[in-house]
């Protein structure tokens, strides 16, 4: 199944928090339970907690009660509000929300409404996958046979509504017939890369090896990396990216060593109206996503410790090669290639 999908009035989602030890899914019948989902990351990655942000407000649409349109209006506004506050830094949460809003704005009548907020969501999913494999052609031009790359977080098929972006990539150039190696950071501290990347990898049949984050840059420094590919959360106008917390680190240590460094992104990420990565708002998640970890069968800190947590950190433009899309990749200056990418048809 797809990560977000729709079925029989409900939101079904692969819940991320239980792989790979358990395949589960769950069935949601109001957007309180989707906000509560993307809150939790049962369901997570940028592009999937827009389609299921959007598929949430379906669910609004179709539960309503309302019998007029100013009725309507009100309970999706309502919902959209309770969905775009589950979090705060993948800007294709709102960009969805938004898309469902303003189609169902050109309606009139409560049930046309009701109609066209699925029909929408249903086309930001579908979209999503097609402009994932085109992302993924643009990218594998840019992998070597025989290359190695570096990633981090998840961003395949559990990070989008299927196919993936970085991963995308990769599976593209692995499609092809390109011989391709992944270094998975394992990604502290909810192990999207251990759980859910190398899931993913093993079950494509691409070669991988699991590495601790700590270890990223020893790898970049002895010129075993050819290219570092990640996802984003949002691009900023002029090029800086939000992504999953030490992306910056390896950013940094990938440019000292000449390693290109690209984010893959759809352009529903791309956010002109933010100006810069300091503009972008930074996701402060729960303590215990860092402590409460049992090792040996101990916990990982002492009781009561201070824990700062945030979820994602922002990688400036003066160290992103390239920004790979499903409209082309985006070289510097970010300034212009960004505008005139996301203003293409
Ligand atoms: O906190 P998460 O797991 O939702 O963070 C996900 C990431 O940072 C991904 O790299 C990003 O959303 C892009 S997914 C295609």
């Amino acid at each position: 199944m797809r990560t977000v999908e729709w079925n029989e009035e409900r939101v079904c989602l692969i819940d991320q928090r239980v792989l790979p030890a358990e395949f589960r899914v769950l069935r949601l019948e109001t957007p309180e339970e989707v906000a509560r989902a993307i809150r939790d990351m049962a369901v997570r990655g940028a592009p999937a907690i827009g389609a299921a942000a959007a598929f949430g407000l379906a669910l609004a649409a179709r539960r309503s009660r309302a019998a007029d349109r100013a009725g309507l209006w009100r309970d999706l506004e309502e919902a959209a509000a309770i969905l775009r506050a589950a979090r705060p830094t993948a800007v294709n949460l709102a960009w969805a929300l938004e898309r469902v809003l303003r189609r169902c704005a050109a309606e009139s009548d409560p049930d046309a409404i009701r109609g066209v907020a699925l029909a929408e969501a249903q086309a930001i999913a579908d979209e999503d996958v097609e402009v994932n494999r085109r992302l993924g052609e643009f990218g594998a031009a840019l992998i070597p046979d025989g290359a190695t790359i570096l990633h981090h977080c998840n961003t395949g098929a559990l990070a989008t509504v299927d196919y993936g972006t970085a991963l995308g990539v990769i599976r593209t150039a692995h499609e092809q017939g390109k011989r391709v190696h992944v270094l998975v950071d394992e990604t502290r501290p909810l192990l999207q890369g251990a759980r859910l990347t190398a899931w993913e990898l093993q079950q494509l049949g691409i070669p991988f090896t699991l590495i601790a984050d700590n270890a990223a840059g020893h790898f970049l420094r002895t010129g075993q990396v050819n290219l570092v590919l990640v996802g984003a959360d949002r691009v900023a106008a002029n090029g800086d990216v939000a992504n999953k917390i030490g992306t910056y680190k390896l950013a940094v240590a990938a440019k000292e060593n000449g390693v290109p460094f690209y984010p893959c992104v759809p352009t529903s990420t791309i956010d002109l109206s933010t100006p810069t990565g300091d503009d972008i708002p930074i996701e402060e998640r729960p303590p215990e996503e860092v402590t409460d970890l049992v090792f040996r069968g101990m916990p990982i800190a002492p009781s009561g410790v201070r824990v700062a947590n945030p979820a994602f950190d922002v990688t400036p433009h003066r160290y992103v090669t390239g920004i790979i899309t499903e409209k082309g990749i985006a070289y510097p200056p970010f300034g212009v290639s960004l505008r005139r990418i996301v203003e293409t048809p």
